[in-house]
């Protein structure tokens, strides 16, 4: 593009210049007008020579000069309306940051698993382009095996080491935490890497136990204007904790919502948020301190229908158990839908609290009895009421969904309200209209 306009500058300036010289032989070269030339005189002398319409040649030779400047004045303008597009072409780029074309960073979480090579051969599988997504592993835990798996992809990725590998002094009774505690100090580092050190504005983290869905930077990068735009919202999660087979609407590859838990496991967050987090940054369990009121401030993430990432990681910091019960189950986006071609205005704050508040209150309330024996004729949505923290614990249990609750919100959950398929109908878990805030004793 720029060589292009470059060379119609090139042009423009050598046909003035052409048409200036051609136009000085021309004025020199021409006979007075009424005579014709006379052969074997030379030029000079003729040109010298007066003749009888002096007046006249001289009108004459106004004109011919006028409607030369015109000529002249159109090469001209032309030659600057180049150069102006010219010019703007190259001073806006830096400055009108192109939202589409901003580099967003991929920061990979390792520690001693050298099956973060899952992770990483996913990432560079689906990754669209080396300049605007960066893969930044950070590890920790000093593990000789990890360390040389990443540093097998060479250049492909960035390989940072946390330093500090010493023990950290814990709370009596939380020695079985240390883990916990570890990966608090990690993220603290790998993150002041990230925006202070390489001076980026925005991330995406990712834990080595994951594997991202095809659609992941697709995703992301239509999500990071919405985050950018909307200060209700800080931040964007590949996540949904409810996301399990039959749980979600297969047919909904592109249905995303807010909510206020914030669920992690593959999330973006900019710089802005970072900054006023890191201060106060906790020693231990991370996850659980973004989910305190304190932080979180009424902030929502967008989450997905289905999960645009998936876990492998049995063997982690914690115990199995909770893996083998819920997340390996969750479900794995597995078609591309091409988020930034797709009109996502849906999601803003106001819009969508109204809307959501509409789809969930007008739709008719049944029983638990009636979702869990499979009574419902209709095609739904339905609603499900519950008015404690009992009734939600119950019902959520008993029909498969994450029954606790982090600062009184529920995973997944949006103003109170938890929604998922049961036998291909939707159903809204919500708590009595009217509602107005989280009852933070919930737990
Ligand atoms: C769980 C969460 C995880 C969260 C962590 C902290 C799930 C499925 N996982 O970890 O998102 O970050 O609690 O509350 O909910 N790591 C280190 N240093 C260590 C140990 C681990 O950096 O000393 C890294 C790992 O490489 C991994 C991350 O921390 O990227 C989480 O570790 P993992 O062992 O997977 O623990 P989870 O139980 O999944
Ligand atoms: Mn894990």
């Amino acid at each position: 593009m720029l060589r292009k306009r470059g060379s119609v500058i090139f042009c423009g300036t050598f046909l003035f210049i052409t048409w200036n010289a051609i136009l000085v032989l021309l004025l020199w070269g021409r006979p007075p007008t009424g005579q014709p030339d006379e052969p074997g005189r030379e030029q000079s002398e003729l040109a010298e020579k007066p003749t009888n319409d002096v007046v006249g040649d001289v009108l004459r030779m106004a004109d011919t000069f006028e409607a030369e400047l015109e000529m002249q004045k159109k090469i001209l303008l032309q030659i600057q309306n180049h150069q102006l597009l010219w010019d703007s072409s190259i001073k806006d780029r830096p400055k009108v940051a192109d939202p589409h074309q901003s580099v967003m960073p991929i920061l990979v979480i390792a520690c001693n698993r050298v099956t973060v090579r899952r992770c990483l051969d996913k990432l560079l599988e689906l990754r669209p382009s080396a300049e605007l997504y960066p893969i930044i592993v950070s590890q920790d835990c000093g593990h000789a095996e990890t360390a040389e798996v990443i540093q097998s992809y060479g250049n492909k990725v960035t390989h940072l080491k946390q330093p500090d590998l010493s023990d950290i002094a814990v709370q009596p009774g939380h020695k079985k935490f240390q883990g916990y505690y570890k990966i608090s100090r990690h993220y603290r580092w790998a993150l002041n890497q990230v925006f202070n050190t390489l001076s980026h504005s925005s991330v995406v983290i990712v834990e080595d136990d994951l594997e991202v869905a095809p659609d992941f930077f697709e995703y992301f990068r239509a999500l990071l204007p919405l985050l950018q735009a909307d200060p209700s919202l800080w931040c964007v999660s590949a996540w949904n904790d409810n996301g399990r087979d039959g749980y979600v609407d297969p047919g909904k590859a592109n249905l995303l919502y807010r909510t206020d838990f914030f669920p992690g496991l593959g999330w973006m967050v900019l710089k802005e948020v970072w900054e006023e987090l890191e201060p106060k940054w906790p020693a231990s369990f991370w996850d659980d301190w973004m989910r305190q009121p304190e932080q979180r401030r009424n902030r929502a993430c967008i989450r997905p229908e289905i999960s645009r990432t998936l876990t492998f990681g049995r063997q982690g910091v914690s115990l199995g158990q909770f893996y083998d019960k819920y997340l390996r189950y969750i479900k794995l986006n597995t078609e591309f839908v091409p988020f930034t071609k797709i009109d996502l205005s849906y999601l803003k704050e106001d819009t969508y609290r109204e809307n959501f508040q509409k789809e969930v209150y007008s739709a008719p309330v049944v029983t638990y009895e009636d979702v869990k024996q499979g009574q419902l004729k209709g095609q739904g949505p339905y609603r499900l009421q519950y008015s404690s923290k009992d009734s939600f614990k119950v019902m959520a249990k008993n029909l498969g969904i994450m029954d606790d609750l982090k600062s009184g919100v529920p995973r997944a959950g949006y103003r109170g309200v938890v929604s998922f398929m049961s036998r291909g109908r939707r159903i809204y878990l919500a708590p009595p209209r009217g509602w107005t805030k989280y009852d933070t004793t919930w737990s």
